[in-house]
C-alpha cells in the first residue's frame, strides 16, 4: 500500500536537499503522513515499544562494553566494579539485564498479536519471516550475552547449550569445538561470544528495518483483518498513532522501571552472582526465563526414534518449533484472516497461548517423571496447532460475519435490537 507523497519542502534547504537526498520526505510519508488503518488497537503499539527496546539495549550495551573486560578471571569483577564504581553503572547495569527481558516480553505479545489477528498471512509473509530472523537473532544475542559476566549460569548454561550441537550427525564435534574455541567452554568462548554480542544486535537493526520496509509496502493489517478499501479507512499516522505509541510506551517503561529500581534480580538467577567455576555444577541449570518453553520441548524428547537418538531428536524438535513460523503462512488455510471473526480458531489459539506458558513453566521444573510426561503433551500440542489445527480448521470453520469494511466496523452503529439488548444486559 505504498502511498503518493504528501511532502512539500517548505524552505528553500529543505527543497534543495530533497532533490539531492529525500530523506525528510522519507521521514513524513512513513511516520507523519503514513496512512494506518483507524481502528488499530493497543496491541499495534508493541513494534514501536521494541524498536525503543533495541534502541536502549544498544545504547546501554555500548555503555558497559567500555568498562567489560572479556576474559575469564576479569570479566566477572569487571561487571561488578561497573555496577558498584562507574558512575551510574548501577543504573546502567540493571537497564541491560532486565532490557532484555522487557524486549522479550515485548516480542512475544508481538508474536502473539501477529498469530491472532493473521498478520502473518498474504501479503505479509515477508514482514512475518524478517519477524522470524529477528526473533532468532534476538535468541541467539541473549544467550551470548549471559555468558558474559561469567557467573556459575553463564558457564553452564553455555555448557549445556553448545553441548548440544555435539548431538548433530558427522558435524557435531566440529561444530562445537568451533564454538568453544577449543575443547571447553573458556576464554575463547568468551572472547567470541563479547565479539558476536556487540555485533548481532546491528545485524537485528539492519533487519528491522527492512521488517519496518516491508511493513510500509503492505500497509498494516488490522484487528479486522480486512484490506484498506478506501481512504475513510484510514488515519495518518502522526498524530493519531504517534500519541497512542507514546501512552503505551510510557505505560511499558513505567513497568520496566519497577523492574530496574524494585526488583532489578528478580528476572535473574542468583547462581550468577557466583563467578564460574568449572569444576563445581550447579544442581539446577536452567537458562533465562524466555528460553524455557524451548528448553521443555528440547527435554521432551526422551525417546530413540529409528535413526534418530533422543538427544538429537530434542535438539531437532527445539529448532524446529522455530523454524516451522517460517512455513506458517503457508500451513494456515483460511481465508479469513483475522481471529476475531473464527470462533472456533479462537478457542485453539487462546490453549495455545496456555500451552506456551505452561511449556515456559515446566522449562524451569527438573526434567524428569511427571514434568516430562506434561512436556511431551504440550510439545505435541504446540506442534499440532501448526501442523493439524490451522490447516485443518481453515478448511471447515465457519467464519462469523464481517463488517464490509475498516470503517464500517468502527463507525456503524448496531442493529437497534443488538442495542437493545445490550441495554438491558447493563440493567439501563
Ligand atoms: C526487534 C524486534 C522487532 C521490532 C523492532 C519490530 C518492529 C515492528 C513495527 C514497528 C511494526 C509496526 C507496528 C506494529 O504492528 O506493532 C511491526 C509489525 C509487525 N511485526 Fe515486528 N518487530 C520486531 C519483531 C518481530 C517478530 C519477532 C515478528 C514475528 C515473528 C514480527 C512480526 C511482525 C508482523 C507480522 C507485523 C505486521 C503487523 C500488522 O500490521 O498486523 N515482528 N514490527
Amino acid at each position: 500500500m505504498s502511498h503518493e507523497s504528501t511532502y512539500k519542502p517548505g524552505t528553500a534547504i529543505e527543497r534543495w536537499l530533497d532533490k539531492r537526498l529525500p530523506i525528510v520526505r522519507l521521514g513524513y510519508d512513513s511516520f507523519i503522513d503514513f496512512p494506518t488503518p483507524k481502528n488499530l488497537n493497543y496491541w499495534w503499539t508493541f513494534g514501536g515499544i521494541l524498536t525503543v527496546c533495541l534502541v536502549i539495549q544498544i545504547l546501554t550495551g555500548v555503555i558497559i562494553a567500555m568498562h567489560y573486560t572479556p576474559h575469564v578471571d576479569l570479566a566477572f569483577d569487571s561487571v561488578q566494579h561497573f555496577k558498584r564504581d562507574v558512575n551510574f553503572g548501577w543504573l546502567i547495569q540493571p537497564i541491560h539485564a532486565n532490557g532484555a527481558s522487557m524486549f522479550f516480553v515485548a516480542v512475544y505479545i508481538h508474536m502473539f498479536r501477529g498469530l491472532y489477528y493473521g498478520s502473518y498471512k498474504a501479503p505479509r509473509e515477508i514482514l512475518w519471516i524478517l519477524g522470524v530472523v529477528i526473533f532468532l537473532l534476538m535468541m541467539a544475542t541473549a544467550f551470548m550475552g549471559y555468558v558474559l559476566p561469567w557467573g556459575q549460569m553463564s558457564l553452564w548454561g553455555a555448557t549445556v547449550i553448545t553441548s548440544l550441537f555435539g548431538a548433530i550427525p558427522y558435524a557435531g564435534d566440529s561444530i562445537k569445538t568451533l564454538l568453544w574455541g577449543g575443547f571447553a567452554v573458556d576464554n575463547p568462548t568468551l572472547n567470541r561470544f563479547f565479539s558476536l554480542h556487540y555485533l548481532l544486535p546491528f545485524a537485528i537493526a539492519g533487519v528491522v528495518v527492512m521488517h519496518i520496509w516491508a511493513l510500509h509496502v503492505s500497509g498494516n493489517n488490522n484487528p479486522t483483518g480486512l484490506d484498506v478499501k478506501s481512504k475513510k479507512d484510514t488515519v495518518p499516522f502522526h498524530p493519531y498513532y504517534t500519541v497512542k505509541d507514546g501512552f503505551a510506551m510510557a505505560v511499558f517503561l513505567t513497568m520496566f522501571a519497577i523492574f530496574v529500581f524494585y526488583m532489578p534480580d528478580s528476572l535473574g538467577h542468583p547462581d550468577n552472582y557466583i563467578k564460574a567455576n568449572p569444576v563445581v555444577t550447579p544442581a539446577h541449570i536452567v537458562p533465562e526465563w524466555y528460553f524455557l518453553p524451548f528448553y521443555a520441548m528440547l527435554r521432551a524428547i526422551t525417546f530413540d526414534l529409528p535413526f534418530i537418538p533422543a538427544r538429537l531428536g530434542g535438539v531437532i524438535v527445539m529448532f524446529s518449533s522455530i523454524l516451522i513460523l517460517f512455513i506458517l503462512p503457508w500451513l494456515d488455510t483460511s481465508k479469513v484472516r483475522s481471529m476475531r471473526y473464527r470462533p472456533i480458531a479462537q478457542l485453539w489459539f487462546v490453549i495455545f497461548v496456555f500451552n506456551s506458558l505452561f511449556l515456559g513453566w515446566l522449562g524451569g521444573q527438573p526434567a524428569e517423571g511427571v514434568y516430562v510426561k506434561l512436556s511431551q503433551f504440550a510439545t505435541a500440542y504446540y506442534f499440532a496447532f501448526f501442523l493439524l489445527i490451522l490447516p485443518i480448521l481453515g478448511l471447515i470453520e465457519k467464519p462469523r460475519p464481517m463488517p464490509k469494511s475498516i470503517a464500517d466496523s468502527v463507525l456503524k452503529k448496531p442493529k437497534p435490537d443488538t442495542q437493545k439488548s445490550e441495554l438491558a444486559a447493563s440493567g439501563t
